[in-house]
């Protein structure tokens, strides 16, 4: 049996999205901008993409630019905002916890000159409020906040993020990198006043290679790439088109199925914790549980344990999981996020991250736990022998 418990990191495309695609590269394959009928017809499906995302997240469909993924997105969201509002201050605002795709833009902007504040998280991956209320100042323009966390799937309060920042005389823009949180919980970025929003296709059963960015309406925002016309010139360059459309189906289907698809989320993850409770007494259960937590990610600490050892023992039974986020579990650094939320060297040396897709069964978890026991076990028995 094979068990995927690694959807955080990429998901497999759906039957839909590979139809879709071959049938762009195959049939659709004018470009856009042609005035003749192979590049109209192109055209018109882009639209009807654009619509599909747009209606998932229940926003305008003039609202969502096509990007190259969430880190394009995560990166033009604070660039472009920056370029078009930094006469209005120079205070900037992230977490400490955040993707390296906002992180590292953050680190960039600090050798230009931005003050720069990276939020303190508690044990559970929680933003400090307390400490944002404090640091939010008339010089203050921008906050990038991640609305799940890919390592931990700790939930950020948004709603009470927002209101906070209303309370500054200034006027703040707010990101949202919701590459972790679209398809897993309902959203909608125009009611919790989101300015900007990332989201990306590879983690929604979609292709790779492509992402959205949601710009309110109205916002004063300036391109970081310059071209042709396309995409209102926001982000120009010949559109991906098979990208583009197999978002829009993947968009669809989040639209249409997130109900189902959450509860069936909800099962296999409740499933393997309890599991997991019952048989390793001392694995340790990181970041926020229960409605403060993602449906698809589960992060637990083996202590004594090498995360790294446990991840290819259970690759021999074709079980598939993560270490921390596959961006930095193949760098020799510890996962920043871990580090930051205060775990112990051996708490984030043991740490698995097990992240699921509405295609994962019951009968995986139960192959999952299993195994994971034995291999455990195993581990434990060495470890004594030494
Ligand atoms: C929270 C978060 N933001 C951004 C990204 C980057 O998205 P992409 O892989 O589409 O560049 C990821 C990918 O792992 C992510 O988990």
């Amino acid at each position: 049996m094979e068990a995927y418990f690694d959807n955080s990191a990429t998901t497999k495309p759906s039957k839909e999205v590979v139809e879709t695609m071959l049938k762009a590269l195959t049939i659709h394959y004018g470009n856009p901008s042609s005035l003749h009928r192979k590049g109209v017809e192109v055209e018109k499906l882009i639209k009807a993409s654009r619509r599909q995302v747009a209606k998932a997240l229940g926003v305008k469909d003039e609202e969502i630019i096509f990007t190259s993924g969430g880190t394009e997105s995560n990166n033009a969201a604070i660039l472009g905002t920056i370029a078009a509002q930094h006469r209005r201050g120079n205070k900037i605002i992230t977490s400490s916890i955040e993707h390296p795709s906002v992180l590292n833009v953050f680190k960039y902007l600090e050798t230009k000159g931005y003050s720069v504040v990276y939020l303190d998280v508690d044990r559970k991956g929680k933003i400090d409020l307390h400490q944002l209320e404090q640091e939010v100042d008339e010089n203050t323009i921008l906050l990038s906040i991640m609305h799940v966390n890919n390592e931990v799937g700790t939930i950020q309060p948004i709603e009470k993020i927002r209101q906070i920042l209303n309370n500054s005389k200034n006027k703040i823009i707010l990101h949202v990198d919701a590459v972790q949180s679209f398809g897993k919980l309902k959203m909608n970025p125009s009611k919790l006043g989101i300015d900007l929003l990332s989201i990306s296709g590879h983690k929604i059963h979609g292709p790779k290679g492509i992402g959205a960015l949601y710009i309110r309406k109205d916002l004063k925002f300036t391109p970081i790439i310059y071209g042709g016309g396309q995409e209102i010139g926001i982000r120009p360059g010949t559109e991906n088109v098979p990208g583009i459309l197999g978002l829009g189906i993947a968009s669809a289907a989040i639209e249409k199925e997130i109900d189902d698809g959450i509860q069936k989320m909800v099962q296999v993850k409740e499933r393997l914790k309890a599991g997991i409770l019952s048989e390793i007494k001392d694995a340790i259960f990181n970041g926020c549980q229960g409605d403060e937590s993602a449906p698809h990610i589960l992060s637990i600490s083996f202590p004594g344990i090498r995360g790294e050892v446990l991840l290819h023992m259970l690759e021999q039974d074709e079980i598939y999981v993560s270490t921390g986020s596959a961006c930095s579990s193949k760098k020799s650094s510890q996962s920043h996020v871990l580090k930051a939320m205060g775990l112990s060297e051996e708490e984030i040396e043991g740490a698995i991250r097990f992240s699921f897709s509405y295609q994962n069964t019951i009968e995986e978890v139960d192959y999952v736990l299993n195994q994971l026991k034995k291999h455990i076990y195993d581990l434990k028995k060495i470890m004594m022998k030494r």
